[in-house]
């Protein structure tokens, strides 16, 4: 893999902005939330580093659950709408406070799949926790509860997004310069 170091052209969220805003949105959570509890269900695998630094930053009783879905479209986090999950939830949602934590919502077809198929388990709210949005992609409307960031039509990795499976690690998001960045052929 090529070192990120060679095709990043600007670091678009740097760690601290990205973590001031997580502490405002946990903030934002509990007070939305006093005196009940939340369930956070993470879609895995972007939305696992927000996850991990937003449970941290909400003071009121939470649990935590974890979701995958499989969308088959064309072209990087474009999806056709049809989304299948591929892990399921281990409890159920009826009557709790639900909060979908997402990395990033494109076209909205993944989440807005999954809203459709956790609605009918009677959750007692249903809400949607994006770190980021690509707004002016979006192809289906969802309602977009707590939101970290409105960021435009670039090609962005880092803390938990990827770049063909690489660098979700990295603590803040950058933006690829398609240009210099060179694929691994596959054999
Ligand atoms: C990304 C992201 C969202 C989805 C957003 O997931 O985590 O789930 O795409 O795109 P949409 O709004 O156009 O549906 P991806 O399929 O890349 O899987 P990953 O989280 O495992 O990287």
């Amino acid at each position: 893999m090529q070192k990120y170091e060679e095709f990043i052209s600007e670091i678009l969220i740097p760690q601290e902005r990205l973590q001031q805003r997580i502490k405002e949105l946990g903030e934002e959570i509990s007070r939305d939330f006093a005196n009940e509890s939340v369930l956070l269900i993470c879609i895995l695998r972007g939305g696992v580093m927000f996850l991990t630094d937003l449970m941290r930053q909400i003071s009121i009783p939470t649990a935590i659950e974890f979701m995958a879905v499989s969308s088959y479209g064309v072209g990087r986090r474009s999806t056709s709408g049809d989304v299948r999950i591929t892990l399921d939830l281990n409890t159920s949602i009826e009557d709790r406070n639900v909060i979908l934590v997402e990395d990033i919502i494109d076209s909205g077809h993944t989440i807005h799949s999954v809203l459709e198929m956790l609605s009918v388990r009677r959750p007692k709210t249903l809400s949607i926790c994006a770190l980021l949005d690509k707004a002016e992609r979006r192809e289906v409307d969802v309602p977009v509860r707590y939101c970290g960031f409105t960021i435009p039509n670039k090609f962005v990795f880092g803390y938990g997004l990827d770049i063909d499976d690489y660098y979700r690690n990295l603590p803040f998001i950058g933006v690829v310069d398609l240009d210099k960045y060179q694929p691994e052929v596959k054999s």
